[in-house]
C-alpha cells in the first residue's frame, strides 16, 4: 500500500501522518548510495533509485532537486526493506511506450499503409538479392566489425569508414548515445514536436529530457539553445524533421553547432535526409568538430525498415565509445548485405527520390487548402492539419474504414493532425480520394 510522504532537503517518514523516522537527504548522492538517520543509522536507510511502495514497508519519494529517490522502511521490524520485485530505475516508469504506425485494419482489405514513412517501392533489386544470399548463411554469425557495409558507405559518400558505427537502425544509435553520454543530473535537449524515441532513450539513461519550442512547426536554432546549459550532454534535431517535415539550412546547423555547450554531442538525425537533393546531412560538419554526429538510416528511402540498419558518423572518440557498448553482432547478415548493396545503387536512390518529390508534390497541390493546412515537406510525408482535433480524428477513422491508414500524432503535440506518408501513385490517389469524399460527407 503506498502511504502518503512528505519530501525535501530534509524528509519525513511517515506512517498514518505519524513521523516515525526522519532523514537528511544529501542531494547529491548517486544513484544506488545510502542514505542514513544522522541520528539513528539503522532506523532508517534509503537507495536512491529503488521505488518501493510494497504492502507493510513505508516508502519516501523524494523528487525535485533529489530526482527520485526513494526510501524504503519496514515500521514493524525497524529495519530496511528491499522490495520484494524487482524494479526498474524510477525514470523508466515515465517512459510511454513507443507506438508504431498501424498495418491494419480489422475487416478492411487491400489496405494502403501511410503510417511509418516506409518506401512504397520497397529495397532495390540488387538489395533484395544480396539479403536472400545472407540467408543462406544463417547458422554464421554475421561480421561484427560490419567492414563490408562500413566500406561501401565511405565509397558511395566519400567518408573515412573507420569513423561509421552501424547499428540495429538509427533507434539503436540514439539510445546508445544517451546511455554512453548521459546519465542521472544530464540534460538531452531536442525540439518540441522532435522524433519521440530521444525523449524515450533520454528517459531509459536515467536522464532528463528537455524539449525546445520551435518556432511555426520548425526548428529554431535561438529558441533551441535557450534550453541549453552545463548539464546538456546531448543534443537530438532530425533535418528534416519527423512528423513536420520542415528543415533548417546548412548554415543554421552550423551555427547550431556552434551554440551547443563544449561537452555535449551534437546528434544531427538524417533519417530522411536521402529526400533531399545536394544535402550532406551533416557530415561535413561531423568531420570538421569533435562534438557533432550524423545518424543515417537505411530504413526509409532505401527501402529497407524490417531489416534494422541505420549508421552514425562520428568522431573518432565517440565511434570508439559507441563500439564498446553496441552488440558485437547488433545487425543481421541479411541487413548489412542488402544495406551495402542499396546504398551503391544509386540510380535507385535517384529513382525513389524523384517520385517521391513528384507525388509529394501533387499530394500537396490536391490537399491544401483553408480547411487542410500543410507546410512544404523535404522528406517523405506530410503532416495534414486540420481545423480541429474532432476532424482530424473522423478524417482518421474515415481514411480507415477505406483502407488508407495514416498517423496519428497527438502523442508528437499534434492533436489536430494527421502524417502520412507519400506513397507510390495508388497510395496517394487513395489517400486524395478519401479525402475528398471525407469533406464530401462533412460539409
Ligand atoms: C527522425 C527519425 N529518426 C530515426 C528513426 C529511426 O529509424 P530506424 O531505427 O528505422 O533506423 C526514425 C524512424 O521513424 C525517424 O523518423
Amino acid at each position: 500500500m503506498a502511504l502518503p510522504f512528505t519530501c525535501g532537503g530534509r524528509a519525513d517518514c511517515r506512517r498514518a501522518g505519524t513521523p516515525v523516522a526522519s532523514t537528511r537527504l544529501d542531494t547529491q548522492a548517486e544513484t544506488g548510495s545510502w542514505i542514513s538517520d544522522p541520528e539513528d543509522p539503522a532506523l532508517v536507510r534509503a537507495s536512491v533509485g529503488i521505488s518501493v511502495f510494497g504492502t507493510g514497508a513505508i516508502g519516501l519519494e523524494v523528487s525535485g532537486a533529489c530526482r527520485y529517490k526513494a526510501v524504503c522502511f519496514e515500521a514493524s521490524r525497524g529495519r530496511m526493506s528491499i522490495p520484494a520485485r524487482p524494479q526498474p530505475h524510477p525514470e523508466i516508469l515515465k517512459i510511454a511506450a513507443y507506438v508504431g504506425g498501424r498495418s491494419d485494419v480489422a475487416g478492411v482489405s487491400g489496405v494502403v499503409k501511410l503510417s511509418s514513412n516506409e518506401n512504397p517501392y520497397g529495397p532495390c533489386h540488387s538489395a533484395r538479392q544480396a539479403a536472400r544470399a545472407a540467408l543462406e548463411d544463417s547458422a554464421v554469425y554475421p561480421s561484427g566489425s560490419h567492414s563490408d557495409l562500413r566500406a561501401a558507405i565511405a565509397e558511395v559518400h566519400g567518408l573515412p569508414a573507420e569513423q561509421i558505427v552501424c547499428g540495429a537502425g538509427s533507434d539503436e544509435l540514439i539510445s546508445l548515445l544517451c546511455r554512453c553520454y548521459s546519465g542521472p543530473g544530464d540534460d538531452v535537449v531536442f525540439t518540441e514536436h522532435g522524433f519521440s524515441m530521444y525523449r524515450i532513450s533520454a528517459l531509459a539513461a536515467g536522464a532528463t529530457p528537455r524539449a525546445a519550442r520551435e518556432r511555426d512547426r520548425c526548428l529554431d536554432i535561438d529558441l533551441l539553445a535557450e534550453e541549453f546549459s552545463e548539464r546538456t550532454r546531448l543534443v537530438f534535431v532530425a533535418n528534416p524533421n519527423n512528423p513536420t517535415g520542415t528543415m533548417v539550412t546548412e548554415e543554421d546547423v552550423r551555427r547550431l553547432a556552434d551554440a551547443v555547450p563544449p561537452r555535449a554531442i551534437l546528434a544531427i538525425d538524417g533519417a530522411y535526409v536521402e529526400y533531399v537533393d545536394g544535402s550532406d546531412g551533416g557530415a561535413s560538419l561531423v568531420l570538421a568538430r569533435d562534438n557533432v554526429v550524423m545518424l543515417r538510416t537505411f530504413s526509409k528511402l532505401h527501402g529497407l525498415a524490417s531489416l534494422r540498419v541505420g549508421w552514425a558518423l562520428a568522431p573518432a572518440a565517440v565511434t570508439d565509445v559507441l563500439n564498446r557498448v553496441r552488440g558485437p553482432f547488433n545487425v543481421t547478415a541479411p541487413g548489412l548485405a542488402a544495406a551495402a548493396a542499396a546504398v551503391r545503387d544509386r540510380a535507385y536512390v535517384t529513382h525513389c527520390r524523384r517520385e517521391n518529390a513528384r507525388w509529394r508534390d501533387w499530394l500537396f497541390s490536391r490537399l491544401s487548402g483553408p480547411a487542410l493546412e500543410i507546410d512544404r515537406s523535404q522528406a517523405n510525408f506530410l503532416l495534414l492539419r486540420f481545423g480541429s482535433p474532432g476532424t482530424a480524428q473522423a478524417a482518421y477513422v474515415h481514411l480507415l474504414a477505406r483502407g488508407v491508414i495514416t498517423r496519428k500524432v497527438d502523442e508528437y503535440g499534434f492533436p489536430h493532425a494527421l502524417r502520412a506518408t507519400v506513397g507510390d501513385e495508388e497510395g496517394c490517389r487513395r489517400l486524395v480520394h478519401g479525402l475528398d469524399a471525407f469533406w464530401a460527407e462533412t460539409t
